[in-house]
């Protein structure tokens, strides 16, 4: 009705089109009809209240017609539902996994990305993971939204039906940066799409450039400056090599920021805590390679 972004928008747009016009025929019938009541019933005119027993011509009516309205609200929240739950037997598929405070989507061929990139005209399934508590993957032009919940998959779909760039947000409060897990859709042609897709450059970089895509990739840096600002956890900058003091089983200890520590703090984030500093951070333990361990390593000894 009002744009055509996805194959639901317009289900969607009608369906509470219905409703907030029902409503407002309510809101004003009966404002209305209330104040004409005062009026023509108002003391001054009817000195003597008058008893009224039972009228079942308007009991049958304000039985029927409420029930007859709600069951059309009911059939197009319904239909529309169901629409959202049957997905095309040809539909991509492609993991979207929700953490504090990042989206990751992982495609057929092992392609991750953090923004979402999906051709026009085809129809997408996205298996919903979440790593900790409970998300919900909200892209408003489409008129969608489900939840991530932690030990279960759910999903969702939907067809891109406009080339562009569309907001994805989470729409259920997750804790402190909550706000700022946000990514983008980007509805591109087929063809573009199917560069991008066998485009697999990210797998050959090397040393510090890998790492620092790992990095983003698994989106540490929604927790961890490169600039040195303090966000939820310390600062990457001047990381390495660093004389840190550290919680370890409730005593204080000194220690330098080496490979091993980085390790352990990657692998085991709950082990070893930066003073001042609470952790909320998801083990990596057996989720990363050494060698892509180093590598981010040696990035974060490049921000001196
Ligand atoms: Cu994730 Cu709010």
């Amino acid at each position: 009705m009002f744009t055509n972004a996805s194959n639901f928008t317009n289900d969607v747009d009608l369906t509470f089109a219905i409703i907030i016009g029902i409503s407002l025929f309510f809101l004003i019938g009966l404002t209305a009809l209330m104040i004409y009541f005062m009026v023509r019933y108002h003391h001054k005119r009817n000195p003597v209240a008058k008893d009224i027993h039972g009228h079942v011509g308007l009991e049958i009516l304000w039985t029927v017609v409420p029930t007859i309205l709600v069951l059309v609200m009911f059939y197009y929240g319904w239909s529309g539902y169901t629409d959202m739950r049957k997905v095309p037997d040809d539909a991509m598929k492609i993991t979207a996994t929700g953490r504090m405070w990042s989206w990751t989507f992982e495609y057929e061929n092992g392609k991750k990305t953090d923004t979402l990139v999906i051709p026009i005209d085809k129809p997408v399934k996205l298996d919903l993971l979440s790593e900790d508590v409970i998300h919900s993957l909200y892209i408003p032009a489409f008129r969608v939204k489900e939840d991530l919940v932690p030990g279960d998959t759910n999903y969702m779909w939907f067809i891109g039906q406009q080339l562009g760039t569309y907001n994805i947000l989470c729409a259920e409060y997750c804790g402190d940066r909550h706000s700022y897990m946000v990514s983008k859709v980007d509805v591109i042609e087929q063809q573009a799409f199917e560069t991008w897709y066998n485009d697999t450059t990210q797998a050959t970089l090397e040393g510090a450039e890998a790492g620092l895509a790992l990095l983003k990739q698994n989106a540490c840096m929604s927790c961890h400056s490169v600039d040195g600002t303090t966000m939820v956890g310390p600062s990457f900058k001047g990381l390495f090599g660093r004389n840190t003091e550290i919680e370890s089983n409730g005593i204080v200890k000194n220690i330098t920021a080496d490979e091993l520590y980085i390790i352990k703090s990657i692998e085991d984030p709950a082990a070893d805590v930066v003073k001042g500093f609470s952790n909320i951070m998801p083990a990596y333990k057996d989720k990363m390679t050494q060698k892509e361990l180093e590598q981010m390593i040696e990035y974060i000894k490049t921000l001196k």
